[in-house]
């Protein structure tokens, strides 16, 4: 049986200092020490990055990005590349937040090009996919759940081939930051729906092996129970991997 090490990132979203983000990490380093069963991402505002990526040193901490430009430069006033964020120290990126998708107006086609520009750069995309409180309660969110892979991973889709490192994470729009959590049953359901998408378009050894986070109001408190699900690889954690007696606790689920 394939074992996947599971991954607690941490989406800072618009929030933190330099100072705060500097006495965080070194919060999550101290506590995580010993900690060898888990993979540990933050991903901080673009201006943060190189200072968070000193600050981690040598602890094992993955540092990400919450979004980047499909292009590797130019005019584009305003936007960050593949490449400076690599320059950054990052490993990953996050791709297709739902904030990005509906405050940014970002579509599946934009996706799709940051997802094939970031694999170009060597940055492992987590392609971030989730349907609203309408269209669950309208009995759609397979269908957008479906919409949204087929068109933010279009251009790996005719290839029939991605990386297996590519990260999924499902964050369904109606609990990201209201409390609301999917229920471990509700969220398997939709991920376990995810891995056969893959598994159908790259094949089972590529869907044993991708990694699909949870995103929605991840607490201490039902981190435990949404973990022990089979399907779901680790969380996509906003507000509470901001404060380290949240986020640690969180890591050792
Ligand atoms: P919350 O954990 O604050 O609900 O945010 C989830 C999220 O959007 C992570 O990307």
């Amino acid at each position: 049986m394939i074992v996947r090490t599971p991954l607690i990132a941490g989406n800072w979203k618009m929030n933190l200092t330099l100072t705060d983000s500097v006495s965080l990490i070194k919060s999550i380093a101290e506590a995580i020490q010993e900690l060898t069963n888990v993979d540990v991402l933050v991903t901080p505002p673009y201006t943060s990055l190189s200072v968070v990526k000193e600050t981690i040193g040598d602890a094992r901490i993955a540092l990400g990005a919450q979004n980047m430009h499909w292009e590797s430069k130019g005019a584009f006033t305003g936007e960050i590349s593949g490449l400076m964020l690599v320059e950054a120290g990052c490993t990953h990126v996050i791709l297709g937040h739902s904030e990005r998708r509906s405050l940014f107006q970002e579509t599946n086609e934009m996706v799709n090009k940051k997802v094939k520009a970031a694999l170009e750069q060597g940055l492992i995309p987590i392609v971030c996919i989730g349907e609203t409180l309408e269209e669950r309660e309208g009995h759609q969110t397979f269908d957008v759940i479906q919409d949204q892979l087929n068109g933010s991973l279009a251009h790996f889709l005719v290839e029939s081939i991605i990386p297996r490192t590519t990260i999924l994470a499902y964050e369904p729009v109606w609990a990201i930051g209201t409390g609301k959590t999917a229920t471990p049953e509700q969220a398997q359901d939709v991920h376990q729906y995810i891995r056969h998408w893959v598994e159908g378009h790259f094949g089972k050894d590529t869907a044993d092996h991708l990694r699909i986070l949870y995103g929605g109001s991840v607490k201490p408190d039902n981190a435990g129970e949404l973990m022990s699900m089979p399907d779901i690889d680790g969380a996509l954690v906003g507000g509470a991997s901001l404060r380290p007696e949240q986020f640690i606790p969180i890591i050792r689920f």
